[in-house]
């Protein structure tokens, strides 16, 4: 706890062991540039460039939308002869997008661009060889010198870049309406935030609350949701669980708990929560039917968007027995090979690092910037604690199973199914926690995480 997270990192905490390799003296010239011709400079400096960028995201929702639609502006008044064709899937997290994306990645029809988690989200493109590496943006935006190592690292496969990040979230956090807690005479908790101040606060609610209201909020019509909060919820039942959880060897005795707390979660919640997305969810919050709800922090781009001010109409404290961790949820662009034009792949990476980019993007989006260059006058109280607590060494990270670091994809799509199951029938907590043991120990987990200690 009191090393730096620079020096936990360079003791071998967080990274990829079988993967670690060094970028050696020069950026050496990528697949891409030697496929396109020209120097990288060339293509960035270009601003006369024409043909299309074809971008695939998932960001829809209050916020979400705002922040990417800035950064196509600022790509915009960048190459404003480059036709940019915004491509978005509903859903959130990636998971209505990946289905999308990977086919037209394989049939040879690929988007100049995607949204996809650093990590093992990039691991079945990559596998395919269908990824470019970002060597060259990164070396050309100086990016190493202003990125946390943490970002780094997800970032790279077998020490090539193959994903430029946008945004960083943070994915433990309790959201609560400021209005409710007053009317019902609920204080909220002193740090740390232990899980008997979180179910007293749910028990007192609940006595409390008319017919119709609930202490707790879910939305988990596309599954995700409900793996958030399961996840968040091991992350505070046992740090060491989660390691175990992410490192391929977790058992079921040690799911047991963590099931338990989130069957518990889950008897707070509306009972139709599964007709709900995330951002229907922290609607619910906002119209004062659930006090709290255990989601990232683009829940403050949805409060944002509509017309919530933290402080005054919400409030945050970090989910239970997490307060000195920090759920981490990076978000970047890959770029796929079969592309039209991907020159103009580039052209966007680079681009959204740029300061004046990053500065429009973050904010509504409720993320904070990867890069150190990017002043944090631009967050409100809200993102200036959360870019804090990024970077106080204090903080322990771990990395996000259902936004696509900590696990591989194969262990992501089965736990959807699971948890989303659970959810709606949060009974048998044994043969859960077998049936998510078992998925997870068979499937080959080529990243070794130390989180803990
Ligand atoms: C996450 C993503 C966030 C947010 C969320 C809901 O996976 O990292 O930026 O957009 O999905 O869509």
């Amino acid at each position: 706890m009191s090393k730096t997270r620079e020096k936990k990192m360079a003791a071998g905490h967080w990274t990829a062991t079988i993967f670690i390799a060094l970028i050696v003296g020069a950026i050496i010239l990528s697949p891409v540039l030697e496929a396109v011709g020209g120097s990288i400079d060339e293509i960035i400096e270009d601003h006369k460039a024409r043909g299309q960028l074809r971008i695939y995201h998932w960001w829809t929702a209050g916020g979400e939308r705002e922040g990417i639609d800035a950064a196509f502006d600022h790509f915009a008044k960048q190459y404003p002869n480059v036709k940019v064709l915004s491509a978005p899937v509903s859903g959130g997290a990636g998971t209505n997008l990946k289905q999308i994306v990977k086919t037209q990645v394989v049939a040879g029809n690929a988007p100049e661009a995607f949204q996809c988690h650093p990590g093992y989200e990039m691991y079945p493109y990559y596998d395919a060889d269908l990824l470019y590496p970002c060597n060259d943006v990164w070396g050309h935006a100086d990016l190493e010198e202003k990125t946390p190592k943490v970002v780094q690292d997800v970032c790279k496969i077998g020490g090539d870049y193959y994903a430029v990040p946008i945004g960083v979230h943070r994915t433990n956090v309790v959201w609560y309406n400021k209005a409710m807690f007053k009317e019902y005479g609920i204080k909220p908790p002193e740090d740390p935030v232990t899980f008997d101040d979180f179910w007293g606060i749910c028990d007192e609610l609940s006595k409390k609350l008319p017919k119709g209201k609930y202490p707790l909020a879910l939305g988990d019509r596309n599954n995700w949701p409900a793996t958030h909060i399961f996840e968040t919820l091991m992350a505070g039942v046992s740090p060491q669980t989660y390691e175990n959880f992410i490192n391929g060897k977790v058992t079921p005795q040690e799911l047991e708990p963590v099931l338990e707390a989130f069957q518990k979660y889950l008897s707070y919640v509306p009972p139709d929560h599964r007709a709900r997305t995330w951002d229907e969810a922290c609607g619910m919050v906002c119209q004062g039917k659930c006090a709290m709800y255990i989601h990232g922090d683009w829940a403050k781009g949805y409060f944002v968007t509509n017309g919530w001010e933290y402080g005054v109409d919400y409030g945050t404290f970090p989910a239970p027995g997490t307060s000195d961790w920090y759920g981490l949820d990076a978000d970047s662009f890959v770029r796929p090979k079969n592309s039209v034009n991907p020159k103009n792949g580039i052209r966007w990476q680079w681009s959204y690092t740029t300061q004046e980019s990053q500065m429009a993007f973050n904010p509504p989006k409720g993320s904070v910037s990867p890069y150190r260059d990017v002043s944090t006058d631009i967050y409100d109280a809200y993102s200036k604690e959360s870019a804090e607590a990024l970077y106080d060494p204090h903080m322990r990270l771990y990395p996000s199973i259902a936004h696509g670091h900590g696990s591989p994809e194969k262990v992501v799509s089965n736990l959807n199914v699971i948890i989303g199951d659970f959810a709606q029938n949060p009974t048998d907590i044994s043969g859960t926690a077998r049936g998510i043991a078992s998925r997870v120990r068979r499937v080959d987990h080529p990243i070794a995480w130390g989180i803990v200690e």
